[in-house]
């Protein structure tokens, strides 16, 4: 069941603003986290959640006085907490916030903090994955939450699927890729090939173009067919949605989940349609 997120109080340390529309996101992020973290508990005997962008902690929702957990704490906050968490942010006041909010202890679990670009730091992230064994299987979930197409390379989603995990990953679509399409089409801007990990896609844009293909679309497609070179099955085919404001006219990013299991991706498509049911909102 979806929870209204509960709001906190302000405890004087630094807290970032949020859009409305977040609120959305950070419903469908706890659902996803708490669904993951309990459906697992008996199957693996170490489950780990990554934040590759961790934030500070708290958010304010913007022109109001609602506080509320982000990604790092709501997914602490759940019924069945992971045995590992690992926050990685490259803003130092954030992750020294989120450090003091951790250490309040919302769950009785490890937590190792990564500061730094999470491109370059991910030697460090994995290291902090504990080795799995037969005997001791481990499972990371990986949520990835960029504010642009810049932040993430694919050669760290590369680097970090050496591993056992599945990953949600918000895809910047319409905030970010169909608003800067100019931009990222100019011959000299590498934004989407290291966003894709490839520049291929430069050719089939100019095949597809022309048929009026909105750009963020496209890149969404391209992005699902390189983690499928990476073994993952495809999220295409409702393994992700959409996120649109209310009139369902403005469209927002993508939520994708990845999955090299096919149970586990059969698991992922189950919790976003529940989740997607109780929001209406794709
Ligand atoms: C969209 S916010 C998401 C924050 C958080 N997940 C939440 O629930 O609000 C992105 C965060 O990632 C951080 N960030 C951006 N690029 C990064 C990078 N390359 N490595 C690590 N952190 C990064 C930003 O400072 C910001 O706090």
């Amino acid at each position: 069941m979806i929870q209204p997120l509960k709001t906190v109080v302000d405890d004087g340390l630094l807290i970032t603003d949020i859009r409305p529309h977040s609120e959305q996101k950070y419903e469908r992020i706890k659902y996803l986290a708490e669904m993951f973290a309990s459906g697992m508990k008996d199957k693996w005997e170490c489950r780990v959640y990554l934040d590759l962008f961790s934030g500070c902690g708290y958010s304010r929702v913007e022109g109001t006085d609602r506080i509320l957990q982000n990604s790092s704490l709501l997914a602490m906050d759940i019924a069945f907490p992971f045995d590992r968490y690992i926050f990685c942010e490259k803003d130092n006041k954030k992750i020294e916030a989120l450090r003091t909010r951790v250490a309040r202890g919302l769950a009785r679990a490890e937590v190792k903090f990564v500061t730094g670009d999470s491109n370059k730091t991910v030697t460090e992230i994995k290291s902090f994955v504990p080795k799995g064994s037969k005997e001791y299987k481990v499972l990371t979930l990986c949520l990835i939450d960029p504010f642009r197409l810049q932040d993430i390379k694919f050669a760290t989603i590369e680097a970090l699927a050496q591993i056992i995990i599945d990953f949600v990953v918000i895809i910047p679509s319409y905030m970010d890729a169909n608003r800067n399409q100019t931009k990222y089409c100019e011959p000299g801007d590498n934004t989407i090939d290291e966003f894709l990990g490839s520049s291929e896609w430069r050719v089939e844009w100019q095949k597809v173009r022309s048929k009026s293909r909105e750009f963020g679309n496209f890149l969404v497609s391209k992005f699902d067919a390189q983690m499928v070179k990476l073994g993952f099955h495809s999220s295409k085919d409702e393994g992700m949605h959409l996120v649109q404001l209310g009139d369902k006219h403005v469209k927002l990013y993508h939520i994708a989940c990845y999955s090299r299991n096919k149970l586990g991706m059969e698991f992922w498509k189950r919790t976003l349609k529940g989740s997607a049911k109780q929001l209406d909102l794709f």
